[in-house]
């Protein structure tokens, strides 16, 4: 359990908050519910634009969550200045989310912004933008990434808090 008995809390951020970043929470809350952990976190995803506020995954992430048995009942909404002192951890997908997350942040705020694709055990660091593709193949992928980066980072805290 978290130092107090706190929750740890995740947020995953992409900029549009209907492909990557719901696959990854959807994944990730899968992956701490299955080491039976989930109790022990609060997860949420946010985008950085506002387009599709309010709005459920694109039909492509909801189909690719559900053919593996992930779990996804949340709808798209904008990262807001409170987030940053909210949560603990706040993941990009891309470089690009890492640059707007950095710009969006208040100074000196608690998260720490991490690029979810540095925790993959493959090195794979992009976690790249599906949603102009014309197949499915991008969010398989996603899917895939998501799955190694949630045990990576896992694994990667828990070595840090044996220290
Ligand atoms: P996401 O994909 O950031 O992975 O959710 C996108 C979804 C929508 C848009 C861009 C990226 N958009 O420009 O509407």
């Amino acid at each position: 359990m978290a130092s107090g008995n706190q929750k740890k809390k995740a947020l995953f951020i992409c900029l549009g908050n209907i492909c990557r970043s719901p696959i990854a929470e959807g994944v990730f809350q899968k992956t701490v519910n299955d080491m039976k952990i989930g109790n022990q976190w609060e997860i949420d995803s946010a985008a950085i634009g506002g387009w599709h506020v309010g709005n459920p995954p694109d039909w492509r992430a909801l189909d690719v969550m559900k053919k593996h048995d992930v779990p996804y009942n949340n709808t798209a909404r904008q990262i807001i200045f409170e987030d940053f002192n909210y949560y603990d951890y706040i993941f990009g997908m891309d470089e690009e989310n890492m640059q707007d997350l950095e710009r969006k942040a208040p100074r000196g705020s608690k998260a720490k912004l991490l690029m979810f694709g540095d925790f993959d055990p493959q090195g794979d660091r992009i976690i790249r933008d599906p949603y102009y593709d014309s197949d499915s193949e991008g969010f398989e992928k996603c899917y895939q990434q998501s799955v190694r980066c949630s045990k990576g980072f896992l694994e990667q805290l828990e070595q840090d808090m044996a220290k």
